[in-house]
């Protein structure tokens, strides 16, 4: 199996992990634009892995907490929290901004556009996730464990392709 076969694996195997988080995720995981983040490279996986990721991990450290009420937006807001569709190595937000600190935004306007309104939490988990590289931090403890799982996340997937390129 290739690396990139084995890579575009990791959400289904996540989704397939636990039944409750399937049923949270799966309006969002199998609508048809998030589909297309598969597609998109991202920290050298691709932006359907990392946020499944994201979603799952965060999903069982607040489960694990105690942190059970918000579970579903908790999960749906970790799903599109990276919700846009460009290569950040070549190319810009809408806005022609930078990409770290504009995605934040472009992720916001594609899901509301995708998903109608969202819920102040869902919000937050997605417009604050870059803190503090954006200055304003998260209000919610879902948004606060999305923020900090992100950046967990993420650099777990760089040292793995580090690893793999190395290799
Ligand atoms: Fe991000
Ligand atoms: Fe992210």
């Amino acid at each position: 199996m290739s690396n990139l076969t084995y890579r575009r694996a990791k959400a289904d195997r996540l989704m397939g992990r636990n039944p409750l988080f399937y049923k949270l995720a799966e309006p969002v995981f199998f609508s048809r634009n998030f589909q297309k983040l598969r597609d998109i490279v991202h920290h050298d996986t691709n932006i359907a892995d990392h946020v499944v990721s994201v979603a799952f991990h965060s999903f069982q450290i607040a489960h694990a907490l105690g942190l059970r009420n918000h579970l579903r937006e908790l999960v749906q807001g970790a799903l599109l929290h990276d919700y846009f569709f460009y290569d950040w190595r070549s190319a810009r937000p809408r806005s022609g901004k930078l990409h770290g600190f504009e995605h934040p935004k472009e992720a916001l306007e594609n899901a509301r556009q995708d998903f109608g309104k969202l819920t102040p939490i869902e919000e937050d988990c997605i417009s604050k996730h870059m803190f503090p590289l954006t200055p304003i931090p998260p209000i919610y403890a879902e948004s606060l464990l999305v923020c900090l799982v992100d950046k967990i996340v993420a650099l777990a997937e760089l040292v793995a392709a580090t690893r793999i390129h190395q290799g």
